[in-house]
């Protein structure tokens, strides 16, 4: 979502350095930027609706500065427009802030501000809070007033501030994630909301927790707790990110470049610490009721895991979308156990799941890709899924390692962890091979065909039926085609009305025992006109268009949705969208 990237050190040049870091944080998803930056004539900001793209920081004839700060906003409150953009100066232009998150209780403070002489120029909750911070600091000193701030702001958040008369930057964290890069030269520091935004200048990290506040100047880094209040020690951790893993290389785009990596990163999340999937499995035999809980693909993800849960050891866990889980916390308990599925780790909806089921006394696992996140920290028990950055908004290689892990902890609750190894070992090289040019040059083709149609549904039984619903999220993400996904069954009871002449229709049929219901169901859309692209191991004469799979058992949603992946990519760049920025969308999310 927003992206947040600040420098303080011995370069002057820190107004550059914020544009590129600001440029790593693109993928986030976001609608306008802006930065301020500290010069010997006072603060210099600049905002700009839209993408901040291939423009140069010598364009914007900035002045030389060693501390600045950016940020590029997804619009909650206001429009998109250069006024709501951030950095927001206070009454007196004497502080200089950005923001991520929501400030919840910001209509009250604002009336409050706006009675006592206080006139504002956005529509921001932001700007609310450099008011908020002037007005303490009439009294008070710039650090005690950032603080008392802080503790003012109700709801989840970043910021970073600085003054004009200051040398310093405080940021402070609650529930929105901000890590502070130590550079290699004394006394250098970034802050960012995402580690790929300083990866090229260093790999040190201290991750800010919450209810944590930072004041870095040129000669000291000073962290307080600012709920206890008091001050605190925290360690710099060396990552072992690499750049090339968070940069496009020879793609065209990140979406594309992290499908292909697929080869590899199923095999990164079968490699788990088997004491640990061991570890989560007794939780599940010890569980009175068990909740997986995840958004949007993570949360269809969830749906997988609910069946694969019925079919291996034949256990009820129960699926919630984060946002949702609100409707269920009668049945949530001390014995109930939340397994929640996140790429991020800072989704806001199944942060608060975690929240529900924490002020009951439930135990969290969390199966995330960024460990360092939020999420990660509230569970007790992280199953990493060790993709690496996943950039492109769309996800691909996290759901199919979020996938693998489901299907090895199912196996594991059934006694067998290595047979569930086993099969995934063996669907990863046959991912390993599938992915070659020639599969996506046959993919191609699909897309050069059905590229102008209007509309197109995937349809699925069991296992399959919740990635017939990813199926069409990737689809209409990046494609911009309306695309609905569907239990096979259903179609009969009213959506078959929607099959005209021509219309595709993707059929997942794996190889198990509901191919026939599947295939029949396939035949009486094709009897009323549909396209059927039919996704299997095997050929069948109702397929118009068949997308050969490994034949892969329980396996099948994850070899079912790559190919998926591949065609929405291909009508993206075909469509003339940008596939790993698509509109309106952001890469976390971290408002309700
Ligand atoms: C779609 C997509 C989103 C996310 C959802 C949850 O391609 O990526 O639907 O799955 O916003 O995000 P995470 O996994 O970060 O919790």
């Amino acid at each position: 979502m927003c992206g947040i990237f600040a420098y303080l050190g011995p370069k002057n040049t820190a107004s550059e350095m914020v544009i590129e870091g600001l440029k790593r944080l693109e993928y986030r998803g976001y609608d306008s930027w802006g930065i301020a930056s500290k010069t010997e004539q006072g603060i210099e900001i600049h905002k700009e609706v839209g993408k901040i793209g291939e423009i140069k920081p010598t364009d914007l004839n900035l002045s030389s500065s060693n501390l600045a700060i950016g940020h590029s906003r997804w619009a909650t409150h206001g429009g998109v427009n250069k006024r709501n953009a951030h950095p927001h100066f206070s009454e007196n232009k004497e502080i200089v802030l950005v923001h991520n998150g929501i400030f919840e209780n910001y209509l009250e403070i604002k009336n409050h501000l706006k009675k006592i002489g206080h006139n504002f120029v956005s529509e921001t909750d932001t700007e609310v809070i450099a008011h908020l911070i002037e007005e303490y600091s009439k009294v008070h000193t710039f650090e005690e007033s950032v603080h008392l701030a802080t503790k003012e702001i109700e709801g989840r958040y970043a910021i970073v501030v600085i003054s004009k008369e200051e040398n310093k930057i405080i940021a402070a964290r609650k529930g929105s994630p901000l890590i502070i890069g130590v550079g290699n030269d004394p006394n250098e520091y970034y802050i960012a909301s995402d580690i790929p935004a300083f990866l090229p200048y260093t790999k040190k990290v201290i991750y800010l927790d919450d209810n944590q506040m930072v004041t870095l100047t040129n000669e000291e880094l000073k962290f307080i707790d600012f709920e206890k209040e008091q001050e605190i020690e925290k360690r710099i951790i060396e990552i072992d990110w690499d750049i090339e893993s968070a940069e496009k290389g020879a793609f065209p785009h990140f979406m594309i470049k992290e499908i292909m990596e697929q080869k590899d990163t199923l095999s990164r999340a079968i490699n788990q610490e088997q004491d640990d999937i061991k570890k989560v499995a007794k939780e599940i035999e010890k569980a009175e009721r068990i909740y997986l809980v995840g958004c949007g693909t993570a949360g269809k993800v969830c749906m997988v895991g609910e069946y694969l849960f019925a079919k291996i050891p034949k256990i009820k866990v129960n699926f919630a979308f984060g946002s949702e889980l609100q409707n269920f916390k009668e049945f949530i308990t001390k014995k109930t156990l939340l397994i929640c599925v996140s790429q991020s780790g800072e989704t806001a909806d199944t942060l608060e799941a975690i929240e529900i089921a924490k002020e009951k006394g439930a135990k969290v696992v969390s199966i995330v890709n960024v460990e360092s996140s939020t999420m990660a920290r509230a569970s007790d028990i992280v199953l990493p899924i060790k993709a690496g950055p996943e950039k492109a908004v769309a996800s691909t290689k996290a759901t199919t390692s979020q996938l693998a892990i489901l299907t090895m902890l199912a196996h594991a609750c059934n006694g067998g962890i290595q047979n569930g190894k086993q099969l995934l070992i063996n669907t990863a090289s046959q991912i390993n091979d599938m992915l070659n040019p020639r599969y996506e040059e046959y993919i191609h083709n699909l897309a050069e065909e059905i590229k102008d149609v209007e509309s197109m549904y995937i349809i699925g039984r069991g296992s399959n039926y919740p990635i017939a619903l990813e199926a069409a999220i990737k689809l209409q993400e990046v494609s911009y085609i309306h695309a609905e996904g569907f239990a096979a069954g259903e179609l009969k009871h009213g959506p078959i009305a929607l099959i005209s002449e021509n219309t595709p229709v993707i059929t997942l049929a794996p190889n198990d025992e509901l191919r026939k219901e599947i295939i029949s169901n396939a035949t009486e859309i094709k009897a009323r006109g549909g396209y059927i692209i039919g996704i299997s191991p095997t050929n069948h004469e109702v397929f118009d268009f068949w997308i050969r799979v490994p034949d892969v058992g329980h396996s099948s949603p994850i070899v079912n949705i790559i190919p998926i992946q591949i065609l929405a990519y291909q009508l993206a760049v075909l469509r003339k969208n940008n596939p790993d920025m698509p509109r309106n969308l952001a890469k976390s999310v971290t408002v309700k």
